[in-house]
């Protein structure tokens, strides 16, 4: 599953890790992680849009609480699900601070 260029800390397994320490000066990248929930995950996960398995991403706290969850399914490749493209590494660096830092 590890690419060329992936990121460290990948460990098979039931991976614990998926999130990082928050990175100093990272605010605009926090930024462009929320705008990845947004476009990216909420066409499936708000309360207009089906709310799949349940979950609204829209909700703040909904996120906070599922931040882990949330990052592992994108790491693993599950998310986001078809027809939707996988997230461009970029993409996955930026969710991933912004999850890190709630
Ligand atoms: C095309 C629709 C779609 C998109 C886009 C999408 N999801 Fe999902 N998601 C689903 C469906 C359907 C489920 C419930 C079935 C399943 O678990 O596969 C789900 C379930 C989940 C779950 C729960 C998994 C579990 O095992 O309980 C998480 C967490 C999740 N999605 C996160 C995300 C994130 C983060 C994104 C954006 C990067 C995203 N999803 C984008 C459709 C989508």
């Amino acid at each position: 599953m590890v690419g060329c260029g992936g990121g460290d800390g990948d460990e098979d397994g039931d991976s614990q890790s998926s999130l990082i320490e928050c990175p100093a000066d990272s605010a605009d990248q926090q930024a462009r992680g929320a705008q990845v929930i947004e476009t990216r995950c909420n066409s499936c996960h708000a309360p207009n849009t089906g709310m799949q398995g349940g979950y609204d991403f829209t909700d703040a706290a909904v996120v906070r609480e599922n931040a882990e969850k949330m990052m592992s399914e994108v790491d693993a490749g599950e998310m986001p699900a078809p027809p939707s493209p996988a997230l461009e590494k970029s993409a996955v660096d930026d969710l991933r601070v912004y999850l890190s830092c709630l």
